[in-house]
């Protein structure tokens, strides 16, 4: 099984490689790209987006998603991880500043 796997974010078409084990969240934010999030444990819904394509699995028993929403392709990022290459669909992604050196 690979280590790492490939993120794509749409509709920016940002890619970024996410460590197996890793959330998607905290994949994204190493990598520069800043999605949507408050709680960080999977309750608030904050970061809801859909995945487009790949399969994740979840680092708690019980992610807030409905099994409607599961089924519809809704994921939650900060406790999503990878478990093949995905993409998601994330349209309020923004890129992080770099700080000025
Ligand atoms: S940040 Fe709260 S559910 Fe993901």
């Amino acid at each position: 099984m690979p280590t790492a796997f490939q993120v794509t974010v749409q509709p920016a078409g940002w890619r970024f490689s996410a460590p197996s084990g890793v959330s998607l969240l905290t994949a994204a934010q190493a990598a520069g790209i800043r999605l949507a999030r408050s709680c960080r444990n999977g309750t608030c819904r904050a970061c809801l987006c859909h995945l487009r394509s790949g399969q994740v699995r979840y680092s708690i028993d019980w992610p807030g998603l409905s099994a409607d929403e599961k089924a519809e392709g809704c994921i939650l990022p900060c406790v999503a991880q990878p478990l093949s290459d995905v993409v998601i669909d994330a349209p309020g992604a923004t890129l992080i500043p770099k700080d000025p050196a």
